[in-house]
């Protein structure tokens, strides 16, 4: 199954993927994470992006889609994937659309309050990405991750003034593919303000019918 994770920053989308790619068995694919691993790695691509994403800004649509286009050709793509973070202009649902039928869009509805606390609150273990929210989901040890033992991180993009430049990059450019979707008829909304278990068992119920 080809799944799309569609919403604002800060929803729940990587949170959610980690659960639901355990339950389908399919890779999780997400541009943000392939772009600050490259950053990291100090990749050619890395450099490029790196003051992109510091500011909340997008990363050019020729660039990204060709991202996704080399990742969609690995075999472990066979049966299904999630696409976390990709698309996100009307470009690059229309490119996507050339690529591959995606089988549900995922809808992750959240108000923009809730989004500010929980990308201030986020925490991330740097080796594995593990996603962490210092009320919600904190660490056995404060600032700490659970499994290695490494200091928590905060990412660039989540401090005060990138997230606003998020939230209206999100309203101008993304938030545009929920009627694109709409006119498809393959998205589904999901209210992301429960638990984390909540909602996968709401994306669950929803893939299902
Ligand atoms: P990306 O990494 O995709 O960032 P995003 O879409 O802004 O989403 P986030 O990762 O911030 O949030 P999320 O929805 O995954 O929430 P999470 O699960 O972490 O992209 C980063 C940047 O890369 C972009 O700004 C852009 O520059 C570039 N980029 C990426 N893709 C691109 C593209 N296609 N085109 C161009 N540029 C691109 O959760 C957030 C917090 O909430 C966590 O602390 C978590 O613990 C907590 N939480 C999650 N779920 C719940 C819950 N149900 N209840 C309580 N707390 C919860």
């Amino acid at each position: 199954m080809n799944i799309v994770l569609l919403g604002p920053p800060g929803a729940g989308k990587g949170t959610l993927a980690a659960l639901l790619k355990t339950e389908l068995n399919v890779p999780h694919i997400s541009t943000g994470d392939i772009f600050r691993s490259n950053i990291k790695n100090g990749t050619e691509l890395g450099k490029k992006v790196q003051g992109i994403l510091a500011s909340g800004g997008l990363v050019p649509d020729e660039v990204t889609i060709e991202m996704v286009r080399d990742r969609l050709k690995n075999d472990d793509t066979a049966s299904g994937y999630i696409l976390d973070g990709f698309p996100r202009t009307i470009a690059q649902a229309e490119a996507l659309d050339t690529m591959d039928e995606i089988d549900a869009v995922i809808n992750f509805v959240l108000d923009d309050e809730e989004v500010v606390k929980r990308l201030s609150g986020r925490r991330l273990a740097p080796s594995t990405g593990k996603i962490y929210h210092i009320v919600t989901n904190p660490p056995k040890k404060e600032g700490f991750d659970d499994e290695t033992g490494e200091p928590l991180i905060q990412r660039d993009d989540d401090k005060p003034e990138a997230i606003r430049h998020r939230l209206e990059v999100y309203r101008q450019e993304t938030a545009p593919l929920i009627g694109y979707y709409k006119e498809k008829g393959n998205i589904i909304d999901i209210d992301a303000s429960p638990s984390p278990e909540t909602v996968l068992s709401a994306v669950l119920a929803a893939l299902q019918s």
